[in-house]
C-alpha cells in the first residue's frame, strides 16, 4: 500500500510524526507532500528535525497568501504529484487550508482520502477551519474519528458508514515526548527573556484569525493577559505578531513576556513546568489535559469538550466581562479530579495503519 500524507501547518507536523513513525515498521510505501503553508523555520524545519520525521518527499512552497489563494495554490500543484504518485490513499489531517485542497484535489482524481482527526465540530461557521472540517468530512472516503464525540458528530451528518474510531494520534507523540522530557533526554525549554522557570508562570499562546484579526478584539485580549497576577510567556505565533504591528498593539506589557513559538519537545517542557495554559489553540488545550494543567481557551467553545470536564479546561470568551474573577480563573490550581482517557491508548497512529491497509482498494 501507498499512502500520501499531505501537510503544510504545524499541528499537522505534530499528528505525522506518530504516523510516519507507526509506518517506518511496515512494508507500506509513505509520502510525504508539505504544501509549505507554514515556511518559518519555527513553525516547520523544527519539527521535522525534532520528532524524527523523514524530509517531505514532495515540498509545494505555496506559502501565505488569503484563503482562496492559499487553497487555490495547494490544489492547482497537488494535480502532477498525484498523478505522478497514483497513491491508494492521499492522508489528510486536521482543518487547515492544506487539508480542505488535499482532500479536493484527490477525491476528483478519484483517489481514496483518508481524514486523521475527522468529525471534529465548534459550530462556529465564521471558524475557517469549521468549514475546512465539515467539507473535508463530506468529501472523504475514510473518517478517521479520535473521539467518540467525534464519531457521534460524523454520525448525525450521515456520515457513520466511512467512520473509524482510532483515537488521538496526538497523544502518541505528547505521552512519548513527555517521558523523554521527564527522563532529561532533551535540554530545558528557552522560556521567553524575564521568565523564571523555577517560579510559577503561564504559558500562553493566541493565534486564531477570530481573536487577532479583530483590533479591538487583540487589544482587549492582550490587556487581559497584561493584567495576570502572574509571568506570563507568551510564544508568539507569526500571526499574532503580524496583525498586532498592523494594529499598533504592544505584546510585552505587564505580565506579559514574549518569545518564539517553541518546538514540540520544548513545548511539552515548558507546559510541565507552567501552572498552567491560557491559548486559543486546539492542539494545546489537549497537551495542557494530557500533562496535567489547568487550561484557559479564550474562546466561546471549543471541539475538544472532554478537556471541560471537572474544569480542567474552562472557556472564557471575553476576559474583560470576568472582573477580578478573571486572575483567579488564569491562575486557578489544577483540578483534583482524576483525568479520563477520552483521547484513547497512545496507539492511535499503529491503528491508522492497520485501518488504512484494511480499507485500501
Ligand atoms: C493555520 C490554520 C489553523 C492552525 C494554524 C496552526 C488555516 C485556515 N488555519 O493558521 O487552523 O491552527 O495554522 O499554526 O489553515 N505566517 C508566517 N510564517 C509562517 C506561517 C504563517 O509568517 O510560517 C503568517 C503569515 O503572515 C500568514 C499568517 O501567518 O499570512 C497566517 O498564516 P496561515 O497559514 O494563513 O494561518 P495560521 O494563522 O497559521
Amino acid at each position: 500500500m501507498k499512502v500520501l500524507s499531505v501537510v503544510g501547518a504545524r499541528p499537522q507536523l505534530v499528528k505525522l510524526a506518530p504516523i510516519a513513525s507507526a509506518f517506518a515498521g511496515t512494508e507500506h510505501q509513505h509520502v510525504i507532500v508539505h504544501t509549505g503553508q507554514h515556511y518559518d523555520v519555527n513553525l516547520s524545519d523544527v519539527f521535522f528535525s525534532g520528532l524524527g520525521i523523514p524530509d517531505p518527499d514532495v515540498h509545494l512552497g505555496v506559502g501565505s497568501g488569503s484563503h482562496g489563494v492559499q487553497t487555490g495554490a495547494v490544489l492547482s500543484a497537488m494535480d502532477p504529484v498525484l498523478e505522478l504518485e497514483k497513491p491508494d490513499w492521499v492522508l489528510v489531517y486536521g482543518d487547515t487550508n492544506s487539508t480542505l485542497a488535499g482532500a479536493i484535489a484527490a477525491v476528483k482524481m478519484h483517489i481514496p482520502v483518508a481524514h486523521l482527526e475527522a468529525g471534529l465540530r465548534s459550530f462556529n461557521r465564521r471558524m475557517p477551519e469549521e468549514h475546512n472540517r465539515v467539507l473535508t468530512d463530506h468529501a472523504a472516503d475514510l473518517l478517521l474519528a479520535p473521539t467518540q464525540e467525534a464519531v457521534r458528530h460524523l454520525r448525525a451528518e450521515g456520515l457513520a458508514d466511512r467512520t473509524q474510531l482510532v483515537g488521538d494520534v496526538m497523544v502518541d507523540v505528547c505521552h512519548l515526548v513527555r517521558d523523554d522530557v521527564l527522563a532529561g533526554r532533551y535540554v530545558p525549554a528557552a522560556l521567553p527573556d524575564g521568565i523564571d522557570p523555577a517560579a510559577p508562570y503561564l504559558l500562553a499562546t493566541l493565534h486564531r484569525a477570530e481573536n487577532t484579526d479583530d483590533p479591538a478584539r487583540l487589544a482587549t485580549l492582550l490587556g487581559a493577559l497584561a493584567a495576570l497576577p502572574v509571568p506570563v510567556a507568551l510564544l508568539a505565533h507569526p500571526r499574532l505578531v503580524a496583525r498586532a504591528a498592523a494594529q499598533g498593539l504592544k505584546l510585552a506589557q505587564g505580565a506579559v513576556h514574549v518569545g518564539q513559538p517553541l518546538p514540540y519537545a520544548a513545548m511539552v517542557a515548558a507546559v510541565l513546568g507552567s501552572a498552567g495554559v491560557v491559548t486559543d489553540s486546539g492542539g494545546l488545550q489537549k497537551e495542557a489535559y494530557l500533562l496535567g494543567r489547568p487550561c484557559t481557551t479564550l474562546r466561546s467553545e471549543t471541539e475538544w469538550v472532554e478537556t471541560l470536564v471537572d474544569g480542567w479546561n474552562v472557556l472564557v470568551p471575553d476576559p474583560s466581562l470576568l472582573g477580578d474573577t478573571w486572575s483567579a480563573l488564569a491562575t486557578r490550581p489544577a483540578p483534583d479530579a482524576e483525568r479520563g482517557t477520552p483521547y484513547g491508548d497512545g496507539h492511535a497512529a499503529t491503528r491508522v495503519v492497520e485501518v488504512l491497509a484494511r480499507h485500501a482498494r
